[in-house]
């Protein structure tokens, strides 16, 4: 049974499960591929643990016993959790193509001449909203492929110029996001391209689960992190999605994790411009599916309007409430974090990434949201997951959001006077 609530500007929908099917979550997340995946990240030149942050001050003011945001806007070089997926897609695209053990798999290896003279030189082919595209490009280089990479026509400048800096070619396909996907697929199949897709389709799962199983390294980073703090896992988690690639490998890692024994709350989070999945769970019938026109949102990484049916295979199964909210609760979170309570550290997040904090500040501090509260029961001992996704990827619009004051919070949604 599901409930639609609408107040306060945040959509929500709850999903009230009779049971969790975790069987799904179970064979795609195991814990041993997330250990591979770290095993192999661990070797990647800058690999470091990324922080994870607690804002105790931050969770004092909203009443809640702790909130932990997994700073991915530190990933390596890149800013963002994306490469991680991608990076781990094209390492076990190569163990396929040599016929590797796990135990052979080395970045070492793949990295070697010996290695390129099996293998020839790959072109890696993919679309993007911009992350992704960043980290395949920086993946293919280091591993000295070629990269071809699919954006759209509102793509911003900077986020085209930060693939390029990794020798990437960047092809601009009019439309949205999911235009680029279609014309990527394409052009790969007339010109013998690797498609590195981190949104699957019929006959297309094998490499998308990879990539989800990727983002898993930081799951576990987060866990080590967690657990010497003294807590086993968060109560909560709050995840955003553009096609649902991200918040299935998190809600999959965890339900699979926990095996139905003090699984968090999962709440998944997304732009109102671009909510796929939000719909897919209002439409209730298992299918995923799409919203069109123009996505527009600060969101960037989130303007998506075709859920991954894997992805949405995880999420029906396991999510516990779907959200949709507007720009302003992305920009008031990148504010939240940038500009912390005395004595909790700053976080540079991108739009994309805040949003979830956004989304809770604005839970707990409007009235008409009784209903989603209650049910997930937010509480002075709940420990709340964020994962900030992103850093500082578009500058010229974080300065106007962070120092204008772009996306302005509507007067009946602002602080008291
Ligand atoms: C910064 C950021 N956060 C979250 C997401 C959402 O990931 P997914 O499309 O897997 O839902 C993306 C996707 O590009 C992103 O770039």
């Amino acid at each position: 049974m599901q409930k639609v609530h609408s107040e306060s500007d945040i959509d929500s929908i709850i999903k009230v499960h009779e049971t969790k099917d975790i069987s799904l979550a179970k064979k795609m997340f195991p814990v041993e591929t997330a250990r591979l995946a770290r095993h192999l990240h661990s070797q990647l030149p800058g690999y470091y643990m990324t922080r994870l942050a607690a804002l105790p001050n931050l969770a004092n003011m909203l009443g809640v016993g702790g909130i932990y945001v997994k700073n991915e806007g530190e990933r390596m070089e890149l800013n963002s959790f994306k490469v991680m997926g991608g990076s781990f897609a094209l390492f076990k695209f190569f163990q396929d193509k040599l016929g590797l053990s796990d135990d052979e798999l080395s970045v070492d290896y793949l990295t070697s001449d010996e290695c390129r003279k099996k293998t020839g030189i790959i072109t890696f082919a993919s679309a993007t909203d911009g992350n992704h595209g960043r980290g395949i490009a920086w993946a293919s280089k280091m591993l000295g492929h070629k990269c071809m990479i699919y954006v759209h026509s509102e793509t911003s400048q900077a986020r085209i110029d930060a693939i390029k800096a990794y020798g990437a070619t960047v092809k601009v396909i009019p439309g949205n996001y999911d235009h680029a996907v279609h014309q990527c697929v394409v052009d790969a199949e007339k010109n013998g391209w690797e498609v590195i897709s981190d949104t699957s389709w019929d006959g297309y799962t094998e490499v998308p689960t990879r990539i989800m199983q990727g983002y898993t390294t930081m799951l576990l980073e987060a866990q080590k992190q967690f657990s010497s703090q003294g807590i086993e896992y968060p109560t909560h988690v709050f995840v955003q999605a553009g096609v649902g690639a991200l918040a299935a490998s998190v809600i999959g890692f965890y339900a699979a994790l926990c095996n139905g024994v003090n699984t968090p709350k999962f709440i998944v989070v997304e732009p109102n411009k671009a909510g796929c999945i939000f719909e897919s769970a209002k439409e209730d019938d298992g299918k995923p599916h799409n919203v069109d026109g123009s996505l527009s949102t600060i969101m960037a990484g989130l303007a998506c309007g075709e859920p991954s049916p894997i992805a949405w295979d995880i999420l029906k199964e396991n999510a516990d409430v779907f959200m949709q909210v507007p720009d302003y609760v992305a920009a008031r979170g990148m504010r939240i974090l940038a500009t912390p309570l005395k004595g909790d550290p700053m976080i540079i997040s991108g739009e994309s990434g805040a949003v979830t904090l956004g989304a809770l500040y604005q839970l707990l501090t409007l009235p008409g949201n009784e209903e989603v509260k209650k049910y997930l029961d937010i509480n002075q001992h709940s420990n709340i997951l964020f994962i900030n996704t992103e850093g500082n990827t578009d500058p010229k619009s974080f300065r106007q959001i962070i120092w204008d004051g772009a996306d302005q919070v509507p007067a009946k949604f602002a602080t008291e006077r």
